[in-house]
């Protein structure tokens, strides 16, 4: 029975997985480790609202766990030195250099990982592939593992994480499956896989934990998110067929959702998909398909991006088009910037790339999330726009709190759909803002009807 477990990788995976791993396995040393020393000082702080990954329930999980079976450190080399079984966690995301710039995930940290558990095990250990990797990896981990020069025996399993943020705790507690691929063909591969069934069965029923090869467990992760992505583009087309026809995204969404074999889930049309996980997986699946030759199966994937990149810039396109073709020098007010709501994280956030595009149209941004940090907002933009922050600054404000940020408004957007935002008291509102107050809903929380009736000019997606 496993005693001691290591993860590489401190972030919204490795974080949240470990924490639900060590209170369900009390009798486990988890430790999560990672080069980042400002990070692993933030799952350290005493305060918990300092944790640097924010989601629901997690905190509370660490306040039981932490110190006690749980533990945050820098120091890589002794955790792999001391654990049976290590996760690799680590971010894998698209290339930005050489070959495959744009589209192929990045492998070199794991790569390092690979060789670090090398070169530091004296003893056997079972890998688990933890992060989201194109498939056959695994085989390239196991060539670096083969190097190391201390006689060691290495079992390597893949693991896909399938949680998403917001209801990262939810999905981890009460999981559809858990996904366990390795080589159920060697006694070896068997006992591995029976060690990590063990630590998952001691809170998933035995009938949701499956196994497969493990090629089709590191292919099956890239296919649930193109898959869920895949939908959100498909509804979002449909959005856009809606706003020519009077028809209504909603209505069409529940009606198609009532077929069983469609499924009500993940058809909520928006101003696009953001992540750090979908259009990242899906380049990287349009690349393994190109990288064989099945130029059919690449474009048909890709499209699903392209598609996303639309509904952006159609919802940005609609808000300067509404507000008479001009939104120069006009106070906008965003609501929102984490890609989803109860999340801290705004990778690839759509709101990213609206505020970029009206920047530009030079409107004046007025920006408010409840979790996202201001830093986090500005350097964000700083990337997106190519601007310094002293450049920035004549056109945006960010704020910690809604109070007095509608004053003299000429618009309010909403980007993200944090319960907070459809509370808001918006006749009220209505008489702070500049006439006519135009609400831009990228996520279809308000009642169109209510909003209407309060004066508003409403546009949301879809109707
Ligand atoms: P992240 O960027 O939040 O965390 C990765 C961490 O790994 C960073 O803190 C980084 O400092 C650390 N790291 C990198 N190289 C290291 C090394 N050599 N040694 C020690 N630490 C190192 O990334 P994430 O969102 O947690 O994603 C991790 C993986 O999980 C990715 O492959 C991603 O695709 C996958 N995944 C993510 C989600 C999600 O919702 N974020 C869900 C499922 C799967
Ligand atoms: C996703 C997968 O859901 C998860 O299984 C995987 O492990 C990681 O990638 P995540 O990106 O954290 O999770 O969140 P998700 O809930 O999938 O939302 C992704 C984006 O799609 C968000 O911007 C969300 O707002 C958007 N979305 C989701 C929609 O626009 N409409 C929907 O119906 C669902």
């Amino acid at each position: 029975m496993i005693k001691s477990i290591c993860c590489i990788g401190a972030g919204y995976v490795g974080g949240p997985t470990m924490a639900v791993i060590a209170l369900k396995n009390p009798h486990i040393k988890v430790t999560v480790v990672d080069v980042n020393q400002e990070r692993i000082n933030a799952w350290n702080s005493e305060n918990l609202e300092a944790l640097p990954v924010y989601e629901p329930g997690l905190a509370e999980i660490v306040a039981q766990t932490r110190n006690v079976n749980l533990f945050f450190s820098t120091n890589v080399n002794l955790a792999i030195h001391e654990a049976e079984m290590i996760f690799i966690s680590v971010n894998t995301p698209t290339k930005t250099y050489g070959i495959g710039k744009g589209m192929a995930a990045d492998l070199k940290y794991i790569e390092l990982c690979a060789r670090q558990i090398a070169s530091v095990a004296t003893t056997n250990k079972i890998v688990v592939e933890k992060s989201t990797l194109p498939v056959r990896t695994a085989s390239t981990i196991k060539s670096i593992l083969k190097q190391s020069q201390n006689n060691v025996q290495f079992e390597i399993l893949s693991n896909p994480e399938f949680l998403a943020e917001g209801t990262a705790i939810v999905d981890l507690l009460n999981p559809d499956r858990v996904l366990i691929g390795g080589d159920y063909h060697t006694q070896e591969g068997k006992n591995a896989i029976a060690a990590l069934t063990d630590i998952y069965k001691n809170w998933v029923a035995a009938d949701k934990i499956i196994t497969t090869n493990i090629w089709s467990s590191e292919l099956s992760k890239l296919t649930a998110n193109a898959f869920l992505a895949q939908r959100i583009s498909s509804i979002n087309a449909m959005s856009a067929i809606c706003e020519a026809t009077e028809a209504n995204i909603d209505e069409v969404a529940f009606a198609i959702g009532k077929d069983t074999r469609i499924g009500d889930k993940f058809l909520k049309a928006s101003v696009g998909f953001g992540g750090s996980c979908f259009q990242k997986d899906i380049l990287n699946l349009v690349y393994i398909a190109k990288t064989f030759g099945l130029n059919e199966v690449a474009d048909y994937w890709e499209q699903v991006i392209v598609m996303n990149n639309y509904q952006k810039s159609r919802f940005a396109r609609k808000i300067v088009q509404k507000m008479f073709n001009t939104v120069s020098g006009k106070k906008i007010v965003m609501l929102g910037w984490a890609f989803k709501k109860d999340t801290n994280d705004s990778r690839e956030s759509a709101a990213i790339d609206i505020a970029n595009y009206l920047i530009e149209e030079q409107a004046e941004l007025h920006i408010y999330d409840p979790k996202v940090t201001q830093q986090q907002i500005l350097t964000d933009l700083e990337k997106a726009t190519n601007q310094t922050t002293n450049q920035l600054q004549q056109q945006i404000k960010i704020y910690n709190q809604t109070t007095n940020i509608f004053q003299q408004a000429h618009a309010v957007i909403i980007v993200t759909e944090w319960d907070e935002f459809k509370n808001l008291d918006y006749a009220t509102i209505k008489t702070q803002m500049q006439q006519p107050a135009f609400i831009f809903d990228g996520r279809n929380i308000l009642n169109p009807t209510e909003i209407t009736q309060q004066g508003f000019q409403y546009f949301g997606i879809g109707k």
